[in-house]
């Protein structure tokens, strides 16, 4: 596969993803671009699946640059609400990105349908390879724990502060974040796509 030595655009417009990723591809010899420095819009993300959104993000990129593309996407999934906030997550917090919203929501729903106790969720995070020839590498990791109501812990982003992942009693807001990216959804995906470059370039 022609990835080593060359380059591989990482479909995200956050500087701090794509040097962290650039960190992880350094043993493989790939030079990881970001699609905004490459001036690569934001597709919208159009998918009800994580697979879906990952995939349909790293083939714009792909057909953009004619490069290999990387891309990713994430949330948490609350099996009794359905499956919500799942691809949404982002969006649950609205234009003001404010989580606090997204977590009287989830409480707001969970109450309406008389859930109480520990309620099961998930991080999922799936990344997708698009090669230039078309073709699809899609790695899924998962961290399966409960949402903890009130939010607690000053750490993390987004939903971190209501998941306390399994095996541990704070939440992922409250933990060392070494700890938590040594556990994370984003990490199993991670290693998922290192095996992968391992056997394959
Ligand atoms: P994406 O950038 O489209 O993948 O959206 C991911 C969204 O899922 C983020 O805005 C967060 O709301 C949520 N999310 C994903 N991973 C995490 C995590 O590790 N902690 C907390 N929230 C997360």
């Amino acid at each position: 596969m022609k990835i080593a030595g060359g380059k591989l655009v990482i479909a995200s417009h956050n500087a701090g993803k794509v040097r962290e990723i650039g960190a992880l591809l350094s043993p493989f010899a790939i030079q990881a671009v970001s699609a905004g420095e490459l001036g690569i819009s934001e597709p919208e993300e159009t998918g009800t699946t994580f697979v879906e959104n990952a995939e349909l993000k790293a083939r714009h990129s792909m057909e953009a640059s004619n490069l290999p593309a990387l891309a990713d996407d994430s949330g948490l999934v609350i099996p009794a609400l359905g499956g919500d906030p799942g691809v949404y997550s982002a969006r649950w917090a609205g234009a003001g990105k404010d989580f606090s919203v997204a977590f009287s929501r989830i409480e707001r729903e969970l109450a309406a349908k008389n859930i109480s106790g520990k309620v099961a969720a998930y991080f999922a995070c799936v990344l997708s390879l698009c090669l230039p020839d078309g073709k699809i590498h899609s790695f899924e990791g998962r961290v399966d724990g409960t949402i903890t109501f009130p939010p607690s812990g000053g750490a993390g982003f987004g939903y971190d502060p209501i998941f306390t992942p399994d095996g541990y009693d704070v939440t992922f807001a409250g933990m060392d974040a070494n700890i938590k990216n040594s556990i994370s959804h984003r990490a199993h995906a991670f290693e998922q796509f290192v095996s992968f470059l391992e056997k394959n370039t």
